[in-house]
């Protein structure tokens, strides 16, 4: 069975967009059965984040999150980064062959600066923690979202070098996986729902805040009888990203944005696509939104969870990393 690695930064929390990008992936390829390994990126979400109660706290929330989606620890290793030490050891063996050039290319890099955040070497190398993520556990599918791709290639050509260099085929050559239809999912005010830029939807949020949060998606300042481009709208965006291109509802929504009379003689405006939106979130994570409050509760349960995880997840990266070591001449 191919194994698939992913994982997610515990800078805040979670939202649609890793929901679509990632989640739903991760729920699909564990329903396939394959070996799987996700966890919580905490060191690297160290490369910005510096309050120490509010990393710890983020990072358990993913667990929860996790586990509500329907992650199944019986199928699924789920563990902390920081919990498997190998994988910190092996980011210095990759560093060893990646030419720094290869971090001047990293987009997300120049992102994270443009959006403020201080230029630490954590930052910098990135990539190449994400690599040892990958490597580590002998990934062959990474189910990512669009804007993580770079960081794959950056770990094929990684994984080459390494392998080219010490004349060895100790890694597996990993490829990225996108979700079917995948999109980057836009947030409230239409740049990408990112967990750093305040614009995210939460699929936990309590209801009376959630409707709040969704009437305040930015639209354009077409009137109810107008009739509306569903690709430029974030609303259409983000429903689509949930409910899935061809589910009729999707449909129907794109039909009403092309003639708002198909809704009622007054037409069909974003409210009432917001509305929609409201109804869609609270269908489709109703289960997990259920599971979540009852998980939160079991705080033992989680510490099993982890423990076993990081087990798993260790006793494949031991073999990886003494391989590569013995590769090196260490
Ligand atoms: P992160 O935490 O930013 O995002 C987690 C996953 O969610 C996807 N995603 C999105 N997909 C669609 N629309 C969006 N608006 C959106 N925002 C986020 C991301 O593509 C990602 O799949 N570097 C990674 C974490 C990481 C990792 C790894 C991932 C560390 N090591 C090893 C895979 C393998 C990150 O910051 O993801």
């Amino acid at each position: 069975m191919p194994r698939v690695l992913s994982g997610i930064q515990p800078s805040g929390q979670l939202h649609l967009g890793n929901y679509a990008g990632a989640i739903r992936q991760f729920l699909d390829l564990q329903a396939a059965q394959h070996e799987m390994f996700v966890f919580v990126a905490s060191y690297h979400a160290l490369t910005t984040q510096r309050d120490p109660a509010a990393l710890r706290a983020a990072t358990r929330q993913i667990v929860v999150d996790y586990l509500a989606f329907g992650l199944d620890p019986a199928k699924t290793a789920i563990y902390v980064q920081h919990d498997v030490p190998e994988v910190t050891e092996l980011a210095w063996l990759l560093s060893c062959v990646c030419p720094t050039s290869f971090m001047d290319k990293a987009v997300s890099y120049k992102d994270k600066l443009a959006k403020g955040f201080s230029a630490n070497v954590g930052l910098y190398t990135y990539p190449i923690l994400q690599a040892a993520d990958i490597l580590a556990p002998q990934a062959d599918i990474v189910p990512v979202g669009k804007d993580q791709v770079q960081h794959i290639e950056i770990t094929r050509d990684l994984a080459l070098r390494f392998n080219h260099e010490f004349q060895t085929a100790v890694f597996t050559i990993p490829g990225h996986r996108l979700a079917p239809d995948a999109e980057v999912l836009p947030g409230i005010d239409g740049e990408k729902m990112s967990k750093s830029y305040g614009n995210t939807i939460d699929p936990f949020q309590e209801e009376k805040p959630l409707r709040k949060r969704l009437m305040s998606i930015k639209t354009d300042s077409k009137g109810v009888s107008d009739a509306k481009d569903p690709e430029t709208c974030s609303i259409f965006r983000i429903f689509r990203g949930i409910a899935g291109k061809d589910d009729p509802r999707t449909r129907d929504l794109a039909a009403k944005y092309a003639d708002p009379s198909r809704h009622s003689p007054e037409g069909f405006g974003y409210g009432h696509a917001k509305q929609a939106l409201f109804e869609l979130i609270l269908d489709h994570f109703g289960p997990a939104r259920s599971r979540r409050a009852a998980l939160m509760a079991d705080q033992g349960y989680i510490d099993q969870v982890l423990k076993a995880g990081a087990g798993k997840a260790r006793a494949v990266a031991q073999i990886t990393v003494q391989k590569a070591r013995a590769a090196a001449g260490l």
